[in-house]
């Protein structure tokens, strides 16, 4: 689920949040204990906010899919305060942590399956079902959006390893390239297939990504979008020999690999060190840099990969 915009409003200490997920959009207000765990994030941002304008600020309201913020002063007589692009881009640093605070807040925890582990539908197909699943954009990663805008994926035959609602695939099969998209949940294929317009050319299939282990390579790119954070850490080697079995010699992964530094999981962190130590033994990596673009729950908490297989 992520955040679309807010406002946070210090007189009446009161957040209006807009969240978006696979239902769409939804308006949601914390008040009392919640805006106060808000609120013990937020000093660096109101300090921030207070020496850019100049005087003491009331509320701020943040539109983070389009990254710009107005500011309202105390000084009433004076008019809201405009940060457009650029010069809310200086400000995301202090802005992102009040985000995640409000989204941490909203978000509705998934019920825990007795005895399932992430390596099984069944721990999947409920969050899928009931929409409870806390990685749920509603579109592609902004920074896959616009690497793919500029590397254009046509003609390609791309793999996307737990693809969950299928929208890097519709963002690659739009690209016009060919895309198999699989998953080990029935349900998230179900939902892909529901929300994908007849004609792409996107393949859905049910499938173990780590049954592709020493099958033929059949295509030239692989991307990544909180697949490798879904899995059991244990298993992250045979990620890598999934992937690389499946990509041609000299195809392209292409990937967001989330580093939030959080104990526990799914999703399990990572970092560049354990991303380089991986996969370097089967691709040679030729970008990988903390994201830029992401959406800005994940800013500065993903990193961005291309690595070509050997
Ligand atoms: C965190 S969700 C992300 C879904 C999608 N990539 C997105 O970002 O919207 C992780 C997905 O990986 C799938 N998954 C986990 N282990 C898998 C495996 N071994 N093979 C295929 N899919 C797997 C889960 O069913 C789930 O849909």
């Amino acid at each position: 689920m992520d955040l679309r915009s807010f406002k946070l409003h210090r007189p009446d200490q009161h957040v209006r949040a807009v969240v978006v997920g696979a239902r769409g959009e939804q308006g949601r207000d914390l008040e009392g204990p919640a805006y106060a765990r808000v609120d013990a994030v937020a000093g660096p941002m109101w300090a921030a906010f207070e020496r850019h304008a100049g005087s003491p600020v009331r509320a701020v309201a943040v539109d983070a899919f389009a990254r710009h913020a107005t500011l309202s002063l105390a000084d009433a007589r004076r008019p809201g305060l405009k940060l457009p692009g650029s010069e809310f881009e200086a400000f995301v640093d202090v802005v992102a942590p009040v985000a995640r605070t409000i989204r941490g807040e909203l978000i509705a925890r998934a019920p825990d399956v007795p005895g399932a582990g992430p390596g099984e539908a069944r721990f999947w197909d409920p969050m899928f079902a009931a929409d409870t699943g806390g990685w749920e954009l509603g579109r592609a990663a902004p920074p896959l959006v616009t690497w793919f805008s500029e590397h254009v994926p046509k003609g390609m035959h791309a793999l996307v390893p737990g693809c969950g609602r299928g929208h890097e695939a519709r963002l690659l099969a739009a690209l016009e390239a060919t895309v198999t998209a699989i998953d080990l949940a029935p349900t998230a294929i179900a939902q892909a297939q529901a929300m994908t317009p007849p004609g792409l050319p996107i393949t859905f299939a049910v499938q173990d990504l780590f049954t592709r282990i020493g099958q033929p390579p059949a295509f030239d790119l692989v991307v990544e979008h909180t697949c490798f954070c879904a899995i059991d850490p244990a298993r992250r080697d045979d990620y890598v020999t999934a992937v690389a079995d499946a990509l041609q010699p000299r195809g392209t992964l292409v990937g967001l690999f989330y580093a939030h530094g959080r104990p526990g999981g799914p999703p399990f962190t990572t970092d560049r060190a354990e991303v380089e130590r991986r996969f370097a033994r089967r691709f040679a990596i030729e970008q990988l840099e903390v994201a830029q673009g992401s959406t800005l729950i994940r800013h500065r908490q993903e990193l961005f990969a291309v690595m070509r297989r050997r």
